[in-house]
């Protein structure tokens, strides 16, 4: 095995290719025996180079032992490495289960076809990895390039025009005062749901959250972004068309694509039309982009409720000029990825809370007394922001929330390595190298938390654990220079929900349709059967916005 360590594995490779050399019959270069010996000897040469590489075929020529300590990991089958295993199901579960079976949670190597990936599990591993300014570009799929999304803040190379979209949306979106301005429509947006799901209640003797959240996100985006809302009667077309794109366009990016791995397979096996329906959906986004941006440009301020006293991100990125101008595409990509992320992972976050408040009665009960007396202690009928960012209680159940269910359990968006990264414990990844964090596995490690399956916001009383990107036990929007620049955002509005649907109403289960925590993972993890509840509304709750 030492021998076998020390020499590369390629080196007897002409040995195989000698019947080739050897004399024929006829001495006729088609000779069967000449392209059978041929064929056998890739095969073989296949074969080997694959039995020798841990990690799988995408690790071959040593590439994962060249560092001090070498990055272990399962070689999978050959030609596809990883891939059937990672195509079927919760990848996070089965890299956690693959890693911790193996003993890998520092880094484990394996492949997805010819693409060579690391995930670690472990704390130390996920900050290396995060905060180093090698890993700061992503592996890209074909239908990222596709649907533009190279050219928007999540998926565009590290460099000057990636650093310039940062900057613009770190002030003028995402900025502690730029939340704030939006604050009415926040507030505006939420009591707006609360009286949808009253309505349906009444209605219906229950309700199926997805749909409110959904709506209300898209609306706090578009009002943030563009500075729009839609009102689900007057807009009715506007929306169904805007819901069908972000749901297409989900699908499209969440969906397993065996080209992104197997690139030869692209002209052969594309079951989900992948390509087909990108370069479909690309001119209705355009279309509908455009027409929202030209509706700005012509009035200034466009329909619906506008937030007072705030330029809103179009303004922003049309004012820009000199050498800092982007082109009309480039605009649409940013604004087009910014409705996308924006309407997703609030509302599958917060749905997740509701769950667990529904499946944890104390829970529900100690949350509610906490936001009744802050509401009487305030005087105030609906809350504002800062009113619940200094709420121990509630913060402390939305970031339990994120430990038992972070919505990006792989942090979906991976990492790629720009040259050869040597980390503290002796491995070096490789450049070209797609890199993952499993969020999921570090909060879910008993190693790392007591209990972790219980459902326990109190651990976060007794310890203030920042989720920021400050603590890898638990950073579920990443961390370093790629960190999600919607997290205080998000942040802001989930609990703002959190907070009026608690004290807006008990919530319990639908015995019909009692909760289920099965997840979905398709860019994000979500539940798989959204969630059904009976909300009775609290008498000590008025709505007056
Ligand atoms: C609960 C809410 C959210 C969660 C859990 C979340 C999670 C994440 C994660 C895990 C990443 C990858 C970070 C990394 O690679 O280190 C990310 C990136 C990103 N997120 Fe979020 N996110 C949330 C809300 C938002 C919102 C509301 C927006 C915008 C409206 C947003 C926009 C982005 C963008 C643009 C990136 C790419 C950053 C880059 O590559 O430079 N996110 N998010």
């Amino acid at each position: 095995m030492e021998y076998f360590d020390l020499v590369s594995k390629d080196a007897f490779w002409w040995l195989f290719t000698l019947p080739v050399f050897m004399p024929s019959k006829n001495n006729n270069i088609l000779d069967g025996h000449i392209i059978f010996s041929l064929a056998a000897t890739f095969l073989l040469l296949g074969l080997l180079s694959w039995a020798l590489s841990s990690g799988g075929v995408a690790w071959k020529n040593g590439r994962n032992r060249l560092g001090r300590v070498h990055i272990p990991g399962p070689r999978g089958f050959p030609v596809v490495g990883s891939l059937f295993v990672l195509s079927r199901g919760l990848a996070h579960r089965t890299l956690a289960e693959m890693a911790s079976r193996r003993g890998n949670s520092q880094l484990m190597a394996f492949s997805l076809g010819s693409h060579p990936f690391v995930v670690a599990s472990d704390p130390s591993t996920a900050r290396e990895i995060l905060t180093s300014p090698c890993f700061a570009d992503r592996p890209l799929k074909q239908s990222i390039r596709s649907l533009m999304f190279t050219r928007a803040i999540g998926f565009a190379p590290n460099g000057s025009y990636w650093r310039l979209l940062r900057r613009m949306a770190a002030s003028h979106l995402f900025s502690r005062r730029n939340i704030l301005s939006h604050e009415a429509g926040h507030r505006l947006d939420c009591a707006n749901m609360v009286r949808a799901i009253e309505n349906e209640q009444r209605a219906l003797g229950f309700v199926t959250l997805r749909r409110h959240l959904q709506f209300a996100a898209l609306n706090n985006i578009m009002g943030s972004v563009f500075g729009r809302r839609y009102d689900e009667l007057r807009d009715r077309e506007d929306l169904r068309e805007l819901t069908e794109i972000v749901a297409e366009g989900f699908e499209l990016l969440g969906a397993f694509n065996w080209s992104d791995y197997l690139p030869w397979l692209c002209h052969l096996y594309d079951p989900l039309r992948v390509e087909e329906r990108c370069a479909r959906l690309v001119p209705r986004v355009k279309r509908l982009v455009k027409g929202i941006i030209d509706e700005h440009q012509i009035d200034g301020r466009p329909v619906g409720v506008c937030d007072v006293g705030s330029d809103d991100f179009v303004d922003v990125l049309l004012s820009l000029d000199g050498e800092e101008k982007l082109q009309e595409d480039d605009v649409i990509a940013i604004l087009w990825e910014m409705i996308f992320r924006g309407t997703d992972t609030t509302a599958l976050l917060t749905e997740w809370v509701m769950a667990e408040l529904v499946l944890n009665p104390d829970v529900q009960k100690r949350l509610q007394s906490e936001l009744d007396q802050a509401a009487a202690g305030e005087g105030r009928t609906t809350f504002t922001h800062a009113d619940v960012a200094n709420l121990p209680y509630l913060q402390a159940v939305v970031k339990e929330t994120l430990r038992v269910h972070p919505p990006g359990p792989l942090l979906s968006w991976a990492r790629l390595s720009t040259e050869d990264v040597h980390l503290s414990n002796g491995m070096v990844v490789p450049a070209n190298t797609g890199a993952m964090v499993n969020m999921w596995s570090i909060a879910h490690d008993p190693k790392v938390w007591d209990e972790p399956d219980r459902f326990l916001p109190d651990r976060f009383l007794t310890e203030d654990v920042d989720v920021r990107g400050g603590d890898m036990r638990l950073a579920p929007f990443g961390a370093g220079r790629r960190v999600c620049p919607g997290k205080n955002l998000g942040l802001a509005v989930v609990a703002l929900w959190v907070a009026e649907l608690a004290r807006g109403f008990d919530w319990s289960q639908q015995p019909a349709r009692p909760v289920d925590l099965a997840e979905v993972l398709k860019l994000s993890c979500e539940m798989k059967h959204p969630l059904c509840a009976v909300a009775v509304k609290r008498s000590s709750h008025i709505i007056s916005v």
